[in-house]
């Protein structure tokens, strides 16, 4: 699991995985979700170099953590990679890699991708068919319309994603920090990763109003 962004479109004055939400910092939620999945053998967060805060956030917490997390998404996850490696984890091992800032994860929504994926050659990914139109925006500051782009056969990219690791490490390798999701980087090697549908309600805390929505929602279940 990633965790060592700063979160800077979030408009706190703390990184985003650790602002409360419903009573825990917001990767508590995260891991308590994951935790919840029997079929995984063990979780690893990768975090900040100077990172302070996890032990306290989350005492419980029994997975591996790893202060190595780098500029970037990408960067971060392929240190998380090196971590699996040096315990001991060989290409043909699966890897889910989970934003940490996702904490309205549902672990049925893992094990879908779990059976969706074990048998396939390649891997996948949780994901979401767009339902809204598609506006792409004129170039420069202004906020205005330049074309309708089609939503036909568009989907919006979720975590987890599920690759094995060799596959994941070389896609990583080759395609640059500037890969947001490892499926970019797989299908830049020629492979066609496998959609499995999530649900909206799996997005990624990004935005001030998303805090919000995410509290309205934890809360919601746990009552
Ligand atoms: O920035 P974004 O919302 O795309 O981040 C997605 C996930 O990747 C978050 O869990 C964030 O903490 C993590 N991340 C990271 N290292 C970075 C940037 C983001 O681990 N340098």
């Amino acid at each position: 699991m990633p965790a060592a962004g700063s979160g800077s479109r979030a408009g706190q004055c703390q990184p985003k995985q650790y602002v409360p939400i419903a009573g825990r910092p917001l990767l508590a939620h995260t891991l308590e979700a994951l935790a919840a999945v029997p079929e995984l053998t063990r979780v690893a967060v990768v975090l900040a170099p100077e990172d302070t805060r996890f032990e306290q956030a989350v005492p419980d917490f029994e997975g591996w953590v790893w202060r190595t997390g780098g500029a970037t998404r990408a960067a971060s996850v392929a240190a998380g990679l090196q971590g699996l490696r040096a315990q001991g984890a060989l290409d043909a091992d699966w890897v889910l890699v989970h934003d940490a800032a996702r904490c309205l994860l549902r672990p049925q929504w893992v094990r879908a991708l779990l059976s969706a994926c074990r048998d396939d050659a390649v891997g996948g990914l949780l994901a979401q068919p767009i339902a809204d139109t598609l506006k792409l925006q004129q170039e420069g500051a202004c906020e205005q319309v330049e074309r309708t782009v089609s939503r036909e056969r568009m989907w919006a990219a979720q975590t987890p994603q599920m690759f094995r690791l060799g596959l994941l490490e070389d896609a990583l390798a080759k395609a640059g920090e500037g890969v947001t999701d490892e499926a970019s980087a797989v299908e830049r090697l020629g492979h066609a990763p496998r959609l499995v549908r999530a649900a909206l309600e799996n997005f990624k805390v990004t935005l001030p109003e998303d805090f919000a929505l995410a509290e309205a929602l934890l809360k919601a279940r746990k009552s």
